[in-house]
Formats: structure tokens, sequence, C-alpha cells
């Protein structure tokens, strides 16, 4: 999705920014901008594609000490330079990370003022209003409010003024934007990593909150206008987490971090075989709804089994675009579970708060600390991942599957499945030390790969069959083992690639039943399974550690996403930028 980044301080603008919007590449992007004050005159540069295009047409020893910078994921318009930001209108420069939902209303009545719009954006109605309620007003600030108290959806901005060149302006609704105040200058961006290099030290807004930037200071006001102090957070992971580190690919960094990550969210919550008080009791509840999106929806999958298995209660797990629109049925009992790593995937922050506004209780599982999911939710459970740059999720998939188990403990009200977390990471980093090469290569050259399963095993299908297509474009259906025959079995035929998953015993010769059934129509099958046995329906096989089933699902996506990277990197894939993806989707 859009990323912003902005500085104001002493030193060179441009460096700075430009090293931000890199940082925040993972976010997704197809175009970038910059905007800066130089000789007393705002200039504006921007490229279609990657980064390195913008600053090859840039002189970064420029001194210019005001820069707004952008990446921009094409919502409105297509991908050109006209469309991408900054966008310019009278005297107003604006980047902005969001979508304006009633920017045709606007624009109509602007251009019935006279305006004339250059871009098909929704963006451009931003500095247009602003330009036009500051001619009425003469204050930048009474003109940032006017706009947006007009301006319906998601906005992250950062604003210049030609009328004011020694100050930068701020304000997000519903998308997210830090500043980050450091030695020599302040700084505003749409996430902490872009900010890591100069400064540990960043402050949330919350909604609808306005900064003013000056060289080497900063005022927050509310909508309207009154001051406002915020405490300025220290983020405690170190900068590292924004670092290659030797790796070739931040997918694979973030693989190999799983051990660690499995640990840090383990020991968060549990402590000698007992709950700390950072899980809270959660035994009224006699219902969950389970809402997210992608990934972290198929985690809710994996939770629906565990949870009606191991603490008999129905869950309902929904995928959040639907849910935000679908009837729902629930009462006092129900809690409803949002699970996001970014906490700012807009159908998932919907979803929480049609859900809020029914009244019902609701959990957010959240990877990024503070934001919009985890603030807004009545209880919140961090899981312990740390930074996720690779645009495809990993360790954040492999930490909230590690949650799901213990919430599952929790809601069962017994502790002694507790003990089965012990050693796990032993297995962990057993499985992230194999050579998943000879899988990899089998599947790169294949254009359809089929994943199937029964129940949790059908869950991980979904996630190994995401992770396959997002990072090597190719084409692969994840579909429950016993369905298979009504209807998609058509497909397979002589060496059609089938990966079947198979790690609950009580249901294993049922899949076995299936694979068979898709042998006899010659498919190549890779078989994954925790319990080894000497048959000839499969053609490779990858054995997992024999675990108990509460924490199967936490070895179980290990192969699944290695042998996704192994496949993309075999095929020369944009592997943590896949085309058309973006890390946080912060639009509908
Ligand atoms: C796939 C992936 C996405 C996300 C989905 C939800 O690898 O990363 O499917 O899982 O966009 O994002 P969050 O968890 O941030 O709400």
């Amino acid at each position: 999705m859009c990323g912003i980044v902005g500085y104001i301080g002493k030193e060179k603008a441009l460096p700075k920014v430009l090293s931000g919007l890199k940082f925040l590449e993972y976010r997704g992007y197809d175009s970038a901008g910059v905007a800066y004050i130089y000789d007393n005159e705002i200039k504006i540069t921007k490229e279609v594609g990657r980064i390195n295009s913008l600053e090859k047409l840039l002189d970064l020893s420029i001194p210019s000490n005001i820069a707004i910078g952008h990446t921009r994921w094409a919502t409105h318009g297509e991908v050109n330079i006209i469309n991408s930001h900054p966008h310019k209108v009278g005297k107003f420069t604006v980047v902005h990370n969001g979508i304006i939902e009633n920017y045709l209303k606007i624009k109509e009545k602007l251009q019935k003022e006279g305006i004339i719009f250059k871009s098909s954006t929704d963006t451009e109605v931003i500095p247009a209003l602003l330009d036009y309620y500051y001619q009425k007003e003469n204050n930048i600030l009474k003109a940032i409010v006017k706009t947006i108290n007009e301006l319906e959806g998601s906005f992250a901005l950062g604003i210049i003024c030609d009328d004011d060149k020694n100050n930068l302006y701020a304000i997000r609704r519903g998308s997210p934007l830090i500043i980050a105040p450091s030695n020599d200058g302040i700084f505003i961006a749409s996430d902490i990593p872009a900010i890591l290099n100069y400064t540990n030290k960043y402050i949330l807004l919350n909604e609808n909150e306005i900064v003013k930037l000056s060289k080497n200071e900063y005022q927050i006001y509310d909508n309207k206008l009154n001051k406002i102090i915020k405490e300025i957070k220290i983020y405690e992971g170190s900068q590292d987490d924004a670092m290659l580190n030797g790796y070739d690919h931040y997918m694979l960094k973030e693989i190999h971090e799983e051990e660690k990550v499995f640990l840090d969210t383990f020991n968060y919550y549990v402590e000698n075989n007992k709950f700390k008080d950072t899980m809270p009791n959660f035994k009224k509840y006699q219902n969950i709804h389970i809402v997210a999106c992608g990934s972290a929806y198929y985690v809710g999958c994996i939770a629906k089994s565990l949870i009606e298995n191991y603490a008999n209660i129905p869950v309902y797990a929904s995928v959040a675009s639907e849910y935000r629109y679908q009837k729902n049925f629930y009462d006092q009992n129900t809690l409803v579970i949002i699970i996001s790593q970014s906490g700012e995937t807009a159908d998932s922050l919907e979803a929480l708060r049609k859900a809020k506004n029914d009244g019902i209780d609701t959990l957010a599982i959240v990877n990024v600390a503070m934001s919009s999911i985890a603030r807004e939710a009545k209880y919140t459970l961090y899981v312990k991942a740390g930074p996720e740059i690779a645009v495809a999720t990993t360790k954040a998939f492999l930490a909230q599957t590690t949650l799901i188990a213990l919430l599952t403990i929790k809601l069962q009200g017994q502790n002694d499945l507790l003990k089965e977390f012990i050693g796990l990471e032993k297995h962990i980093r057993e499985l992230l030390n194999r050579n998943y090469q000879e899988y990899a290569k089998i599947i790169s050259k294949s254009n359809n790969t089929f994943f199937i399963g029964r129940l949790v095993d059908y869950a991980l299908c979904l996630e190994g069959s995401l992770k396959l297509k997002e990072t090597s474009y190719i084409n692969s259906v994840a579909i429950q083992a016993g369905e298979l025959k009504h209807g998609t079995i058509s497909l397979i035929t002589d060496n059609t690639l089938v990966i079947g998953i198979c790690t609950k015993k009580d249901i294993s010769s049922k899949t076995i039943s299936n694979l068979k059934e898709v042998k006899a129509r010659k498919a190549n099958i890779i078989y994954i399974t925790n319990e080894f046995i000497e048959d000839n329906f499969y053609d490779q096989i990858i054995l997992l550690p024999k675990v108990n089933d509460i924490v199967m699902p936490i070895l179980t996506v290990i192969p699944l996403q290695l042998i996704a990277y192994e496949v993309a990197k075999i095929r020369g894939c944009d592997i943590d930028k896949p085309r058309n993806l973006a890390k946080s989707v912060t639009v509908e």
C-alpha cells in the first residue's frame, strides 16, 4: 500500500526521505515521488517504477531541509507520472495514503468553482480543497480542518504550502502515520522501519489529529485545533529488524526468525507451564467469530479446528470483506476475534467496528503494536513476530498460529497441553535447516498445483497454496480432499502436481484414499505427513516431526513457506515484493 515519509530539519532532506521510502518498499508500490523546498520554491519529481529510478532523477546533495515523499500503489487512475504523488493544486502540495470515497462529489463541486484537475486520482481533490479553503480562511490549520471535515474515507497526509516554507503539516484518519523526532529534525512516516536509520522515538497519531512540524519542534492539535501533548514512545526492536543481515531476501530472513518468534510469543504468555497475566480469561464466551483477510484468515481456519476440538466452543471463521456486509448472528456471549499482522487492514478494521457497533466484545490478535485494530478492540493479544518486511507473511503466520494454540488451551481451561510447547523450537529449527530444493524444482516446472487436505490440514493447504501463488505466480488451488471428486478431479491428468497434507491420524486413511484416487489418474504426488507409511501412492514425501495436534500446524507451515520461497527463487520472481501486492491493505 502507499507509503509516506517526510522530513523537516537541519540536515539535507532528500537522502533521508529516499532512505525512508526504501524501507517502505515492502508495502508494495508502482510509482514514487517527492516534493521538496529549494531556492524558495516547491519542486516535485515523480517516476513510475522503483525508487531507484526516482533517485536517478534527483540531486541528493541539494541543501533542501523540507521534503515529503511517497510510494503509490494505484487505486484510482492508472500507473503513470501524472497520477503519482505528490499532487499540487494552487498553493498546496500533498502526499496521501488511503482512499477518498466522496472524491467525485468534491471534484464536481470544485470544478464548478473553476478548479482544473490534471490526474484521475481521488487524491487530487485534497490539495484542491485545501487551496479552496485556504483562500477563504487565510490560515493553513483552519483550511486543513475544513478539508478533513469534508473528506470521507481514509487518509494519512503530508502537506506543504507555498506560503509557509518553514513548516510541514500532517494528519491521519484511518491510515497509519507516525511522527518521529530525531537529533537533527522531525520525520513523518507510514511505518517505523522508515525512520529507524535516524531515530527510535516515535509518536502515534490518533484519528483526526493534525501536526505542524518545524525544524526543531512540533505541535499536535485535535480537529478543533486545541493543542495536545502526546507521549513519545521508544521502539524497542533493533535497527537490524529492518535490515537483510546477509540474507538474500526478507522472506527468507523472516522464515529463519521463526524459532525465536515462536519462543518470544510463547514466553510472553506462559511461564513455568502456567499462563501469565498477559493472557486474559475468556471463559464467558460461548461462541466465537473469527474475522480476517488472506493468510490471517487461514490462521482463523486453523483456530476453528483447534478451538472446536479442544475447547468445545463453536467457531465461525469469515473473511473480513464478506463479514462486514453479511448478516451476522451473535449475542452477548459472542467474542469476535480479528486476526491481523499489520493491524491496519481496512476490511478487518471495519469488521471490528461493525461488531463493536453491535455491542459485541472484540479481541484483536495483532503483530504491530498500537495499530488501529490493536487500539480499537476491547482486548488485544500481541504476537511477538517483530517487523515483517516481506510482503508475503511468514513469521507472523507462525506467531499467530502459536498464539491461537495458546488461546485454545486458555479457552479449554486446563493447562496440561502447555507442555506440548516445550522443546518445539528444536523441531522448528530442524525444519528450517532442511533442504527443500528437490521439491521446489518439481513445483517450479508445474503450471498448476493442487493442495489437498482435510480440516486443519485443509487450512494449511490454503496457506501453502496462497504462498506459492503470490510469490512464484504458479496457479494453485487448495481443496478439501474429500471434495475433489465432486468436480475438480476432472483437472487431474498425467503428471498434474498434487500436494497432499495429512497430519491428523484419525482422518489420515481418508486423505490417503483421496490421494490414491488422484494417483490412479497419474498425478505426481508430494505427500506431507507426520506418519511414515510405506506405500506407492506418493512420489515424494516430506516427513514432519510427530507432535501433538495442538502444536502440529506450527510445524506444518514451515516447509510450505520454504518451498514457496525456493520456487519463487528458481523462477526469478521479485520475492519480497510480488507484483500487484501490498503489505498492508488499508483500502477496501
Ligand atoms: C499473504 C498475506 C496476506 C495478509 C492479508 C492480511 O502472504 O500476507 O494475505 O495475510 O493481507 O493482512 P493483515 O494480517 O495485515 O491483516
